[in-house]
């Protein structure tokens, strides 16, 4: 325990000044020069510390990291409740204690809680619901102990009358401020306590009727499509009760204060919840205008029994905040994922950039056409061979079978995977496989041998989707089973990359073979087997790398992204789509982790036919593959192909790795859209630019870039495209960001892409 004793009062006045001087100078700095800094902005206390203190007389915690700072204290009635979130105070800065909220008999408690029990008359969305064995749902949480550990907090509250436990867990990122939450509910008493809802954390924002909320929604083809919405009195609802992540909704938000809130200004709060399985974040307004987010497990079809002495462990919801606006609410998601998400945090291995045989052979692979494949990859400069679907049991052959038989199938591969593995090597290349072990099809060994391992109903129809059924990996025989296919495949192959695909959804989720009691625990089970598979598989094989995949980008968040080193953004490869879903993607995710690949024209998908070059510019704003059908392929194809990729490797370190600034945003039908990464050290920029359809002869709009050192010189290289003749070759970081430049774009879909690099 620790007691970091208050500051004395005299103290306020002397920080007010110097608050109030440092607000003017910035002011001035701003208005001389708007959209520069002398450095990026989102990380201008990356050298303060984090902190975290409990001040003893006004019974206050703070955390402070980044420009960040968190307080919340005990009020007279024993709860935590929230006090401020936002900008960074400065350490001298007191904060009154805090005082439960007045109520009245329509509405007896609107105090913003930490984590509130449902009891004691609330009607905001609870934290925790509970049953008691004799039948009492009320639970009412009041403060208990604390202990202090580094940046890391730990706040224990107990039922006012009953051992029933709950341990809030707080972290504070030094360099982003973003804070991490989860709670650990214990059950003291000598009877079983059955949870019902049971949220991560209660995030609440100062009082305010003029907010707006961002969301990512979707679907198979048209993932993370950003959305947004007025909060007003009531709920809004972003879910999942599909077992798994889901297209639909995203665990993300993002919160403006108003609508002045732009891509580079005002006052944001985001969070992401780092779970896999069913999940709930609830944006509400309350009765006072006073709005809460509560995020964590789905309470719909939710029960978690614990036995005297059980525990359950909540997820873990990401909280931040910045006052520089959406742009810089993503860039610190960005950066706290790469140096503290990532299995390899903080420093993350650049992608390689892969080819992937979907698009061009289905579920039709063979040893000859994968090698012949592999040839013409190698020659553009591919790093990484990555065969899809079908080359396992009775896939693609027999219809409705295979998944489940991860055998090599002996038609397609006579002589096992090793004569393709080690021509991709003898190519230069490493090579990686696709698998969807937690699937299974009717027609399939596995089906016939283990019927019963599926989740299903008894006697219900077990509802197919893509012709297939859910393992239930909960069950600790099918967790075994999955970890032995991939661990078998992986110890017998050098395999240094797995594609993990999950292609369809829950449907009749029951748990027969549990008790009765504990069938819902499939939720929770089924996620933690999940995850534990990969973390048991990358001990086992530590060299070997992960990509989660689930009919595209249907299975991304931050607690799969601790254990996979990218994600499949979407099955839409259309590069126009793409810029929309990239664009709403970037809200939450690095591009360091989101796979985009050059496919083939006209699209697969929606048949539109685009440039080889816009669709190459289009993928190297993320993590770039090809996805092609080489044997279609012209020689100029071949020559654009390997020099693009040649030019995507020099850059790929500031487009994983840098600060991305979204310059023109693709949504809601723009005609154009830009992106710009800076290397953190501003030594370097690239940028793109891409327009639907040119209109009238008009020009495109000029591009302001950002990032930049005002006072250093940068020089500009086309990397495909062009700008007005009258552009400088060199010139200052002021001139590219104040004075900004043209680019000539023409015809439809049309791009150009540039790069900036500091002179010496
Ligand atoms: C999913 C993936 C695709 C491909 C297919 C194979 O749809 O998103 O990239 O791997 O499965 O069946």
């Amino acid at each position: 325990m620790q007691d970091h004793g208050r500051t004395h009062c005299p103290n306020i006045r002397i920080t007010f000044l110097r608050t109030c001087l440092s607000y003017i100078a910035m002011a001035i700095v701003f208005s001389i020069c708007p959209g520069m800094h002398a450095a990026p902005p989102d990380f201008q206390s990356a050298t303060s510390q984090a902190s975290v203190k409990y001040d003893k007389s006004f019974r206050t915690f703070r955390l402070d990291g980044g420009n960040v700072s968190y307080v919340f204290g005990i009020n007279e009635r024993g709860e935590l409740q929230t006090v401020y979130w936002g900008r960074r105070l400065l350490a001298d800065d007191v904060l009154p204690p805090v005082h439960a909220l007045p109520g009245h008999p329509f509405g007896m408690t609107t105090t913003p809680q930490e984590y509130s029990g449902w009891g004691g008359g609330l009607y905001t969305e609870p934290a925790l619901k509970v049953t008691f064995a004799d039948g009492n749902r009320d639970l009412v949480l009041h403060y208990v102990s604390y202990s202090i550990d580094k940046n890391s907090l730990a706040v224990v509250l107990r039922d006012i009358r009953r051992d029933l436990f709950v341990t809030l867990h707080y972290t504070v990122d030094q360099q982003t401020g973003i804070i991490g939450r989860s709670a650990l509910i214990e059950n003291r008493t000598t009877s079983p306590v059955t949870i019902e809802q049971a949220a991560a954390a209660s995030w609440n924002l100062p009082h305010g009727n003029s907010y707006s909320l961002r969301y990512l929604a979707g679907r198979w083809g048209g993932e993370t499509t950003l959305e947004s919405r007025a909060i007003q009195p009531g709920s809004t609802v972003l879910e999942s009760r599909r077992g798994v992540t889901g297209h639909q909704n995203n665990p993300w938000f993002a919160i403006a204060q108003d609508s002045s809130v732009a891509e580079e200004s005002g006052n944001v709060w985001f969070g992401a919840l780092a779970w896999s399985g069913d999940w709930r974040i609830t944006v509400e307004q309350d009765i006072m205008q006073r709005v809460h987010v509560t995020g964590g497990f789905n309470p719909f079809d939710f029960a978690f029994p614990l036995a005297p002495g059980a525990r359950l462990e909540t997820p873990v919801f990401y909280g931040g905040f910045s006052s520089e606006g959406f742009g810089s609410a993503s860039r610190l998601l960005h950066i706290f994922e790469l140096t503290e998400i990532l299995p390899h945090a903080p420093n993350p291995p650049l992608r390689k950039v892969l080819y992937n045989s979907w698009e061009a052979t289905d579920m039709n692979v063979n040893e000859a056409n994968q090698e012949a494949l592999a040839e013409k990859a190698a020659s553009i400069g591919v790093e990484r061979f990555v065969m899809d679907d079908g080359w396992f049991g009775q896939r693609g052959i027999k219809p409705r079978a295979g998944l489940g038989d991860w055998y090599v199938n002996p038609e397609k591969f006579p002589h096992g995977l090793k004569p393709l593995i080690d021509k991709v090597h003898s190519l230069g290349m490493d090579f990686g496989l696709w698998v969807e072990p937690e699937m299974v099809n009717l027609k399939s060994d596995l089906y016939l041998t283990h019927p019963d391992w599926v989740i299903s109903f008894p006697d219900r129809p077990r509802t197919l989707a893509r012709d297939q059924l859910v393992l239930n990996l909960a069950r600790p025989e099918v967790r075994d089973y999955v970890f032995g296919v991939v661990d078998k495949l992986l110890s017998e192959n050098d395999i240094s990359f797995i594609k993990w695909d999950y292609n369809r959804n829950w449907s009749e989720p029951g748990w027969p073979e549990q008790a009765l009691d504990a069938q819902k625990t499939i939720y929770v089970q089924y996620i933690h087997n999940y995850y534990s598979i990969l973390d048991e598989l990358r001990r086992k094989h530590p060299n070997v790398e992960f990509e989660t995949c689930s009919g595209g980008g249907g299975r991304v968040d931050l607690g799969v992204l601790h254990r996979v080193d990218q994600t499949w953004t979407s099955d839409n490869t259309d590069p126009f789509d793409r810029l929309t879903i990239q664009d709403g993607f970037s809200h939450a995710y690095t591009p360091g982790v989101m796979m985009a690949w050059v496919t083939d024209s006209p699209n697969w998908y929606n048949g539109r036919s685009t440039s080889l070059s816009y669709r190459f510019l289009s993928a190297m704003q993320g993590s770039l593959g090809i996805g092609n059908n080489l044997n279609k392929w012209s020689l100029e194809d071949f020559a654009t192909a390997k020099s693009m990729i040649a030019t995507y490797k020099t850059i790929r370190s500031i487009v994983q790795r840098g600060s991305l600034y979204r310059l023109i945003s693709p949504q809601n039908g723009s005609n154009f859209s830009a992106t710009e990464y800076a290397n953190r050290d501003q030594d370097a920029a690239v940028f793109f630019f891409f327009m639907h359809s040119e209109q009238e002869r008009y020009p495109a709009p000029r591009l302001y870039l950002r990032g930049l050192n005002p006072s250093e010189k940068y020089k500009l290289r086309a990397i495909s495209g062009k700008a007005s003749s009258d552009t400088p070759e060199i010139a200052s970081g002021a001139y590219w960001m104040g004075h900004g430049l043209d680019l000539i774009l023409h015809g439809d879909y049309d791009a150009a892409s540039f790069e900036l690099e500091r002179q010496r």
